[in-house]
């Protein structure tokens, strides 16, 4: 931990554990403690840590070819966007390697189709809606969509041409995407970093039918609540409303960075050879680490165990913790939970974790962020509500929010 501090740049307030190894829903640090994590590495390891299955794929395909250009073709990389085109709206993949990666190349198609679909207009729509409490990434254009000024302001100029807009305010949506700037609206179905937030239904869709009429796109960033997190494939199943393009990264190679953007065919129609590229991207090894863990998450019977536990552990949480009188609201969609509370989480995260259980926090850090793997059991829920009770009191010395 003392050399941290020494060689690293200090982009990251870090929790003083030193992990060393996990399986299943466990993980171990260096000292031998074990914790229950409800973490997923920020809902990345939806397979939880050593699945069989994802590290044979990921052993025999290190022992066959890892990395090549995408100068060249193969397998894996085909196999994967196959198996995303089969099952979603999409009709082709873009792959990248990280979230705010995929948000990029997002922005990019989003303009190149509005250029290539305007050929006359000298002024196409160039510009983007975004919402409170959105989190799409770092980079300059995924950060300029990134709705905390903190981490904005410090890099000015991000990318120009962005309003944010209350999450859920129909009729400003409506009012800007008819204004016939807006090249694409970018929403999180459900928002992870923000605070466990769900879209209403009449919510997505209006924006739908907005960017119908204006022509603009409708981009889902399901990187941290898609592939399966709330007991659906795609958060956006829940709401029966499609965008013209989703992106998606955190748990789709189960911890190896992956990132991917899927689109419709009119949009793949715009983009031509050279417009967007990436050195790494669907290499074979992360693609066939990636089809391993689509294969088990999208079977019926899997989403289904999902939507079950998610029920049965916000059933038991309310139980347990809803009468608390810091707990302001319970809330979430299968395994992607948020418990408001009215003082900063901070000391309860230090608690749960000196009880063996590890948790996130989101929002303005008052919100305790339940995103456990999605393989996690009924009893390893009940034992996590049991800390979470447990270390309820230290609430009562809290500062409040
Ligand atoms: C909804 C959403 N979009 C984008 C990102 C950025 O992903 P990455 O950290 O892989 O760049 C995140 C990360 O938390 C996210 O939650």
């Amino acid at each position: 931990m003392e050399a941290e501090g020494t060689v690293l740049v200090g982009t990251y307030a870090r929790t003083p554990v030193v992990l060393s190894s996990g399986k299943g829903c466990k993980l171990f640090d260096v000292e031998g403690r074990e914790y229950l994590d409800m973490t997923s590495g920020i809902a990345v390891n939806a397979l939880g840590h050593g699945d069989p299955d994802w590290v044979k794929a990921v052993m025999e395909q290190a022992n066959t070819l890892t990395h090549v250009s995408n100068v060249f073709y193969s397998i894996p990389q085909v196999e994967l966007a196959k198996r995303l085109v089969a099952c979603s709206f999409a009709d082709r993949v873009f792959f990248s390697n990280s979230g705010t990666e995929a948000n990029e190349a997002a922005i990019k198609f989003a303009r190149k189709f509005q250029r290539f679909s305007n050929p006359d207009n000298k002024r196409p729509p160039m510009e983007f809606i975004s919402f409170t409490n959105s989190f799409h990434g770092r980079t300059m254009g995924a950060v300029a969509l990134t709705s905390k000024e903190q981490y904005r302001s410090p890099f000015e100029p991000v990318m120009p041409g962005v309003t944010f807009l209350e999450y859920g305010n129909i009729q400003a949506s409506r009012e800007l995407i008819q204004s016939g700037k807006i090249a694409a609206v970018f929403v999180e179905p459900i928002q992870g970093e923000g605070g466990i937030h769900s879209a209403t239904k009449e919510f997505l869709q209006s924006l739908r039918s907005a960017c119908d009429d204006a022509g603009s796109l409708l981009v889902f960033d399901e990187v941290q609540c898609g592939l399966g997190r709330t007991g659906y494939l795609w958060a956006h199943e829940a709401y029966g409303v499609f965008p013209d393009i989703m992106t998606l990264a955190k748990p789709l190679a189960g911890g190896l960075p992956i990132g991917a953007v899927l689109v419709t065919e009119r949009i793949a129609a715009a983009i031509k050879f050279g417009d967007h590229g990436s050195t790494f991207a669907g290499a074979p090894l992360v693609c066939n680490a990636a089809i391993a863990v689509l294969d088990k998450i999208s079977k019926p019977s899997f989403l289904a165990a999902v939507s079950k536990k998610g029920q049965y552990f916000k059933e038991m949480l309310m139980q347990k913790l809803g009468g608390n009188s810091h707990v302001r609201e319970l809330r979430g969609l299968g395994l992607i939970i948020g418990i408001e509370l009215d003082v900063s989480a901070s000391p309860f995260v230090d608690a749960c974790r000196n009880s063996g259980l590890l948790i996130l926090t989101a929002g303005k850090g008052n919100v305790v962020r339940l995103v456990p793997p999605l393989i996690i059991s009924e009893q390893e829920l009940a034992c996590a509500a049991e800390i979470l009770l447990k270390c309820l009191p230290v609430l009562d010395e809290g500062n409040s929010i």
